[in-house]
């Protein structure tokens, strides 16, 4: 594997193999009092976010820095991007500046893809991290890795994706994802939020989370994205959270061992009720948690897996 762009036409053998190495990485790191593996030492990984993140770029530090690579972050404020370079020539200039590996996050569908040929020529590897309303693959790989802790092999799983499809790309990835696992994947929207062409994706479409909730296996909430309706209609949270929110009442439709996800930030009320969020039944933190080893099992495959790029 050279560069991780999307999760569309995966090999699921390739992916499996990335959520094996995570859940390895996490058995052999867990309880250690210090997480360093010399797997990196001496490549050089570079994160580019030109949109704002928490959880995406504080694990990719950490899943570089526990492999031992040299992690540097540049971000728009603070770089010459405020001067008005292009993103192709500062791509240039770091792979010039020694990137083993960029990691890339940016409004623009399509840029990790466009990063990725520019690159070509000097070897660089390119992991998307969000572009647009196109893809986020490392949030679907951490999405599949905390499903399988939670219930072992994905298919014929019927996982529910909830709420903003249309500027998720966080649903694109887990479409694709989940799909090629062999999980039975239903997108529960209102037609407003749903993409135009939805009907060709190899999903079931539903407005009506309440029928859906008891034969889940897990659901998965997403934000509403305001950045991303520009002009558009914004729901208030009581209307959006009276048809799709996940309040106690629903969590209760649910059975016992159907798991709750939410790739966050949440707005808590509305996508999900705060109590439903800090219950066992939401895996929201080992997300997060699975999102570093996920990450380091990317790199890892990436850079230290030198057969697999010949
Ligand atoms: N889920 C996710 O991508 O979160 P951040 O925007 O905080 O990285």
């Amino acid at each position: 594997m050279k560069h991780l762009l999307s999760t569309e036409g995966i090999d699921p053998a390739q992916a499996t193999a990335i959520l094996d190495t995570a859940a390895s990485l996490k058995q052999a790191l867990e309880g250690r009092e210090v997480r360093k593996l010399p797997t990196l030492r001496g490549r050089t990984v570079i994160t580019m976010f030109y949109e704002a993140s928490t959880r995406t770029r504080v694990s990719f530090e950490i899943a570089g820095k526990w492999m031992s690579a040299d992690v540097v972050n540049v971000s728009s404020s603070g770089s010459s991007v405020g001067k008005g370079e292009s993103l192709r020539d500062t791509a240039l200039t770091l792979a010039a500046a020694g990137a083993d590996c960029v990691i890339v996050r940016h409004p623009a569908s399509g840029a990790a893809h466009r990063l990725a040929g520019w690159l070509r020529a000097a070897g660089t590897s390119v992991v998307n991290a969000g572009d647009g309303m196109h893809e986020h693959p490392t949030q679907a790989l951490l999405d599949a890795a905390t499903l399988r802790e939670r219930l072992g092999d994905l298919r014929d799983r019927r996982i529910a994706i909830v709420g903003d499809v249309l500027h998720s790309r966080v649903a694109r990835s887990n479409v694709h994802l989940l799909t090629a696992l062999g999980a039975d994947v239903t997108l529960v929207a209102p037609p407003t939020l749903l993409p135009t062409g939805v009907e060709s994706w190899p999903v079931t479409i539903s407005h009506e989370l309440d029928a859906e909730l008891p034969s889940l296996d897990a659901v998965m909430l997403l934000r509403v994205q305001a950045e991303r309706m520009h002009g558009g209609f914004f729901p208030s949270a009581r209307e959006y959270s009276i048809s799709y929110g996940l309040s106690e009442r629903r969590l209760k439709l649910l059975p016992e061992h159907a798991v709750v996800l939410h790739p966050g930030p949440m707005l808590r009320g509305m996508e999900i009720a705060s109590a439903v969020a800090d219950s066992p039944r939401a895996a929201i933190t080992d997300q997060v948690r699975n999102g570093v080893h996920v990450r380091m099992a990317v790199l890892y495959h990436l850079l230290a897996h030198e057969e697999e790029n010949a």
